[in-house]
Formats: C-alpha cells, sequence, structure tokens
C-alpha cells in the first residue's frame, strides 16, 4: 500500500516506520522541519520518502492523521482534495493543553473529521494506544497473543486497509463498528493514556479484549 503520513511526530513518525518496514511504501509529511522528515524515511530503512502534504495526499492510497487536534484545519488546506482516499485518524480532539476532549459524548473527533472530509473515507484507529508501545509491538508480532486494538467507521473499504495496518503493526484488529462508535473509543484513549502513565507497567501497557463469538 502506499501510505501518507499527515503529521510525523511521535504516532505519524512511529507507525510510518513501522508500515515502511511492514513493506509499505511511506511518505512523511508535516512537520516543522523537512531534514526532520528526511531523517525519518532515511532511517525507516524501507521504501520511504519525505514529502509535502499535498504531494504526500496526492501518492497515497491511505492517509494516516496524526497531528494535534488544533492543526487539522491547517494540515488540511495543505493536501487539497481527498475525495474517495482512506483517511486513518488517530488524532484525539483535544484542548490546547490536552487536559480534556473537545468533542464528546454526542459526537467525536471522526465523525467531525467525517463531516469536513464528507467525500473521503475516515477511519479511526490507533488512538487508544500510547506511541511508546509501538516498537514493541511490532518486534512481538509473530507470538501467538497480540494485543488488541480497536478501530470504526462506515466504509468497508477503508476499515480492510485500517485493519491491514493494525496487523502489520502487530495487534489484533477489532472492529468496533460504525464511526459513530469514535464517541465511546475516544474517551477510552484517554483512559488507556492515564493507566500507562500513571500505573506501574507504564507506556508498556498494550490492551487485549476477550472475544464475543458464538
Ligand atoms: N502520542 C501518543 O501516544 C498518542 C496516542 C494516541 C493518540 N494520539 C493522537 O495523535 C495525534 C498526534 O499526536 P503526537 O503525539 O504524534 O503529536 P506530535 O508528536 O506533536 O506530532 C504532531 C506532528 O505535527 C507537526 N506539527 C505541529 N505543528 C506544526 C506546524 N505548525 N507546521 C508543521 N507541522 C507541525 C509536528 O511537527 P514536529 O515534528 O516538527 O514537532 C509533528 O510532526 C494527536 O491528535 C494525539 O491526540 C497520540
Amino acid at each position: 500500500m502506499r501510505v501518507g503520513i499527515l503529521g510525523s511526530g511521535l504516532m505519524g513518525g512511529k507507525l510510518g516506520t513501522i508500515f515502511a518496514r511492514a513493506g509499505h511504501e511511506v511518505v512523511f509529511s508535516y512537520a516543522r522541519s523537512k531534514d526532520k522528515l528526511k531523517k525519518l524515511a532515511r532511517d525507516a530503512r524501507g521504501n520511504a520518502s519525505a514529502a509535502t502534504p499535498s504531494e504526500a495526499a496526492d501518492y497515497a492510497d491511505a492517509l494516516l492523521l496524526a497531528v494535534h487536534w488544533s492543526r487539522i484545519e491547517d494540515v488540511l488546506n495543505q493536501t487539497g482534495d481527498l475525495s474517495g482516499k482512506a483517511v486513518v485518524t488517530c488524532s484525539l480532539p483535544m484542548n490546547d493543553d490536552n487536559s480534556e476532549l473537545v468533542v464528546a459524548h454526542t459526537s467525536s473527533g471522526a465523525e467531525e473529521l467525517a463531516m469536513r472530509l464528507p467525500n473521503a473515507r475516515v477511519v479511526s484507529a490507533f488512538n487508544t494506544i500510547p506511541s511508546e508501545v509501538l516498537f514493541g509491538v511490532y518486534e512481538a508480532r509473530r507470538t501467538s497473543t497480540r494485543p488488541s486494538l480497536v478501530y470504526c467507521g462506515d466504509d468497508k473499504a477503508s476499515k480492510a486497509v485500517a485493519a491491514e495496518l493494525i496487523r502489520d503493526v502487530g495487534f489484533d484488529p477489532l472492529d468496533a463498528g460504525p464511526l459513530r462508535i469514535a464517541r465511546y473509543t475516544e474517551p477510552f484513549a484517554l483512559l488507556v493514556a492515564e493507566l500507562a502513565y500513571e500505573l506501574e507497567g507504564g507506556p508498556e501497557l498494550a490492551y487485549t479484549f476477550e472475544r464475543f463469538t458464538k
């Protein structure tokens, strides 16, 4: 898959690196320094390059949106039209000091994004896990018990894209249903972050759900 990274910080930098190592073609974009993007591309040791958000959007089959909520408008203004693109968002709708959600209960960051991008195919994923666990999960991907990672969305094809990326990182993808479920997964992401940073075990924490199947 060709994956464009919009926001190459803790989440975008690490996930983009893992996607490249898992065999995808990755374009890093949107950081304050072009040298940082180039270094990420070099260090990814796979098929990776650095570009502008608009080049990344043109090139990619799927885009990972990994910017602070306050930067969403800015980055979307730079990507241009995203019609038909699978947009996998890990961005949580947080206020400036990251102390609370600014969208919750009756909507979610993912649903607001889908309204902002009516012709794109938005999936919410990768936001219920601290970035610190990502490389460890990738390294342990061949073990039999993988941690779960929930995702949700309304478009079947882009959900398949998200599930593939989640699996490639080393998680067991857990389809949580339609995009409106992000109203519950986004606050859950805050719970996971609290547990990861406040409790013993720290950011190594990754969660597992029991399957409820017939
Ligand atoms: N970190 C986590 O563990 C975690 C977990 C779950 C969800 N999330 C969500 O994921 C999203 C990204 O989080 P993050 O921790 O990866 O954030 P981050 O490390 O701050 O990365 C954000 C990216 O945006 C870039 N950026 C910020 N302002 C910019 C500007 N004016 N011009 C160009 N680029 C700019 C940053 O550039 P620089 O690289 O130059 O700083 C960085 O590459 C957030 O919405 C967060 O809620 C994060």
